[in-house]
């Protein structure tokens, strides 16, 4: 079972230009990483319990380049915490959904991350993490 809404993906061009709407908002930008494997930069801000996680593609074969190409900027995804990702994406198997990830990933923070493909959940792309 999941246990919250860890955090919020949003595609942006720039997380230099971006950031400075959530700094307006009076969001703190906890830290910035590049994610080499997904080729992608993120940048964290925490609201309360959960975070937005901005998304700048590093490289034109990005998924978040083929998203901001496709969909231009916005929501990308949202992420449910869980304490067991496995035994998330088993049941998300059986009971009949499409995993992108088979297993977890390495994702920001060395946190492991897995998504479900948006066509088997009503057109939102679905991310597990686990610390
Ligand atoms: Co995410």
């Amino acid at each position: 079972m999941v246990k919250k809404i860890d955090h919020i993906g949003i595609a942006v061009e720039s997380i230099d230009k971006a950031r400075l709407f959530y700094e307006n908002l009076g969001l703190v930008c906890e830290k910035i990483e590049t994610v080499e494997s997904q080729k992608v930069k993120t940048a964290f801000f925490q609201i309360g319990e959960l975070h937005i996680e901005l998304l700048e593609p590093t490289s034109d074969d990005s998924t978040i380049a083929k998203f901001l190409k496709k969909q231009g900027e916005g929501v990308h995804h949202i992420a449910y915490e869980t304490d067991n990702i496995q035994g998330e994406l088993d049941a998300m198997r059986k009971s009949g959904h499409a995993l992108i990830h088979e297993i977890p990933i390495t994702g920001a923070g060395g946190k492991q991350v897995a998504f479900l493909h948006p066509k088997s959940t009503f057109g939102v792309l679905t991310e597990f993490c686990m610390e």
